[in-house]
C-alpha cells in the first residue's frame, strides 16, 4: 500500500482531530501525518497525545520565513487547513508555499456549509479568498464542504440534561421561517473519514465535493429530539427580515469596534441561520448547481452516524461536545 505524506494546519482543532483520527484508522491507505502547529501551541497535551500516536509535530510558522514553511513541506504529497477563518493571509501562504514546494493536492479551510460564494455570508467570502488565490497560482486542490455539524445543532432541553454536549447559539434556539427548510448535517467525527477517501481519490483532484450526512428540517432536528426526550421544546420562528436586522445590528457594533468577537460570532452565526434557515443554501441540489462532487454518489457505501444515533447517545450522556 503505498504511504501518503499529510501535512495539516490546524490539527489540534476540531476538524483536524476528527481528521488526523480518520487518517490514522483508515484502510484507504497508509497515511504518513505531520502537525503544522503554531510553535505557541507546541505544549498543547492533544499534540502530546497525537505525538503518542505517531503524528510528527513539527512548530510551523505561517506568518514566518517563506523558505522555512517549503522546507517543511517538501516531499508533502497533501496540505490540508482546517485553521481558523479569520487566519486567510496565513492560508494564503501557506497555499503559496504549498505550490513552491511542489504539494500534489491542497485541501483549505472550507469544512462549511454550501453557500453562494458571495453576497450572503463573510465567512464563506474569506473561504472563497482562499480559493481564488488558489486557482490564481495554479495549485493542484480539493475544496470540501460538510454541511452542518450534528454538534451544533440541538436546542437545550428544558431539564438541561443535554447542555454538557451542545453548544447553545442563536442557530440552535432560534428558527428560520416555518423551520420547514432542509439543510443538510454532518456528525463532526464522520468528517475525517470523508476527508480520508476523498484525498485518496483522484476524481476529486481540481474539484469541490460536498459531502453530508442527512438532510434534516430544523422542524424535525426539534421533533426527534422533542421525541427521544419525552421533553416539549419551545420555537421561535424569525422571518428573514428579523434576521437580516440582528446582522445589521452586529454589523453596527462591528463597524464601531472590529475587534469585537462577540459581535463578529453573532454576525456569522446569523448569516448562517440565513444561508441554511432561511435561503435553503445548505442542500445537495444547489450544491451540485454550483459545481461541486456529491459525496453520496461519490461514496455510496459510505457509513455515516445516523441523526438519531447521535441523539440517543447525548441524552444517554454519552454525547461529547465540541470546544470543551
Ligand atoms: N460545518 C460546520 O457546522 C462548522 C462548524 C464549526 C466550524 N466549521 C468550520 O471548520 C473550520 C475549522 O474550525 P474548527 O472549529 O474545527 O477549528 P478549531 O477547533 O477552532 O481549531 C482551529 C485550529 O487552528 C489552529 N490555529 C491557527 N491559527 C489560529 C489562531 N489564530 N487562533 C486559534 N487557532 C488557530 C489551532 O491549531 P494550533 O494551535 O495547533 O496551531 C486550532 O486548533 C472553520 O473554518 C469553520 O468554518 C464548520
Amino acid at each position: 500500500m503505498a504511504t501518503v505524506k499529510v501535512a495539516i494546519a490546524g490539527a489540534s482543532g476540531e476538524t483536524g482531530r476528527s481528521i488526523v483520527n480518520a487518517l490514522l484508522e483508515s484502510s484507504m491507505a497508509k497515511f504518513e501525518i505531520v502537525n503544522l502547529t503554531r510553535p505557541a501551541s507546541l505544549d498543547k497535551p492533544i499534540n502530546a497525545e497525537m505525538k503518542s500516536r505517531g503524528v510528527t509535530i513539527a512548530p510551523a510558522e505561517l506568518t514566518g520565513p517563506q523558505d522555512k514553511l517549503i522546507k517543511l513541506l517538501s516531499g508533502i504529497d497533501v496540505v490540508i487547513s482546517t485553521i481558523l477563518v479569520t487566519d486567510r493571509d496565513d492560508e494564503t501562504r501557506l497555499a503559496t508555499a504549498a505550490k513552491l514546494a511542489g504539494v500534489k493536492r491542497f485541501v483549505p479551510c472550507a469544512f462549511a456549509t454550501v453557500a453562494p460564494p458571495r453576497g450572503v455570508m463573510k465567512l464563506r467570502e474569506l473561504k472563497e479568498d482562499t480559493l481564488d488565490h488558489i486557482l490564481k497560482i495554479r495549485l493542484p486542490y480539493t475544496f470540501i464542504d460538510v454541511g452542518w455539524w450534528y454538534q451544533i445543532t440541538l436546542p437545550r432541553l428544558p431539564s438541561g440534561r443535554i447542555d454538557y454536549a451542545i453548544v447553545v447559539t442563536p442557530a440552535t434556539q432560534n428558527l428560520g421561517l416555518d423551520g420547514n427548510v432542509p439543510n443538510a448535517h454532518t456528525d463532526v467525527r464522520d468528517i475525517g473519514r470523508y476527508v480520508a477517501r476523498i484525498i485518496a481519490d483522484e476524481r476529486t483532484l481540481n474539484k469541490k465535493v460536498f459531502v453530508h450526512n442527512e438532510v434534516l428540517t430544523h422542524n424535525q432536528v426539534y421533533d426527534v429530539l422533542e421525541r427521544l426526550s419525552g421533553e416539549k421544546l419551545e420555537r421561535n420562528y424569525l422571518s428573514e427580515q428579523e434576521v437580516t436586522a440582528r446582522i445589521r445590528k452586529s454589523e453596527a457594533v462591528l463597524s464601531q469596534n472590529p475587534e469585537d468577537i462577540g459581535a463578529a460570532m453573532e454576525r456569522s452565526i446569523y448569516e448562517y441561520l440565513l444561508s441554511w434557515g432561511i435561503r435553503g443554501d445548505n442542500v445537495p441540489e444547489y450544491a451540485q448547481y454550483l459545481g461541486y462532487l456529491d459525496g453520496k454518489e461519490l461514496y455510496p457505501d459510505f457509513e455515516f452516524v445516523k441523526f438519531e444515533s447521535f441523539v440517543k447517545d447525548v441524552l444517554d450522556g454519552k454525547g461529547k461536545g465540541v470546544y470543551r
